[in-house]
């Protein structure tokens, strides 16, 4: 019993399920190994796996991005949407958007750094001559800091080189990008 209170603390959602399920089959004993059917992924049976292994990147493919150059035509969707979320407190990519904290990115690719009209842009960001393309993005991303020291962008970086490539065709394939 003092199993299962550990349990619920881990995963309520599973408790749930096995409120409705009327108990006995869910008895969570995730050392024993002769349970049945409820550990599906995790399993280290000697049995070879029929389905895909867990660990297998499933990759969403989207239409969205069908028109980009490599390698942001293959990029994640999910992940790419996803991992806008941390910029989306500052910044809008549609056309016509508003400034937030930070500018509006729509039709950015091709254009010179600090263009927006209306924001007010850092010093750093007024001195530099920087043309954004997809690379020079994932450069910014990776450290705003140390790529233009000065600049306001109070953003620590998109750490994982993935979520770069993934974020980078979202923002491509929202704002207009044409490789023209
Ligand atoms: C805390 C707010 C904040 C977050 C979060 C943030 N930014 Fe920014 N961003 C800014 C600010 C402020 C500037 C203007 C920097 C300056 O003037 O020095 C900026 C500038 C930019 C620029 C240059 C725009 C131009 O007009 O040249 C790009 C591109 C950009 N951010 C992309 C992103 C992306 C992509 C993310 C998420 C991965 C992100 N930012 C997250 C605040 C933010």
């Amino acid at each position: 019993m003092i199993f299962s209170a550990r349990y619920v603390v881990a995963s309520s959602a599973a408790l749930a399920l096995a409120a409705c399920g009327g108990g006995d089959a869910a008895d969570p004993a995730p050392t024993d190994s002769s349970t049945p059917a409820q550990s599906t992924t995790e399993t280290t049976s000697t049995e070879t796996p029929i389905s895909a292994p867990a660990e297998t990147v499933e990759i969403s493919v989207s239409e969205a991005f069908a028109a980009l150059p490599e390698p942001y035509k293959s990029a994640d969707y999910d992940r790419g949407r996803r991992t806008y979320k941390l910029c989306q407190s500052c910044h809008t990519l549609n056309e016509g958007g508003p400034n937030l904290v930070g500018p509006n990115l729509y039709g950015m690719f091709g254009r010179g750094i600090g263009a927006v009209e209306g924001f007010n842009y850092s010093k750093a960001v007024q001195d530099s001559d920087i043309i954004w393309t997809p690379e020079i993005l994932a450069e910014w991303l990776e450290s705003p800091r140390n790529f233009l020291p000065g600049n306001n962008m109070s953003f620590a970086g998109v750490r994982k080189p993935e979520d770069r490539t993934a974020v980078i065709a979202y923002i491509m394939s929202e704002t207009g990008y044409s490789s023209e």
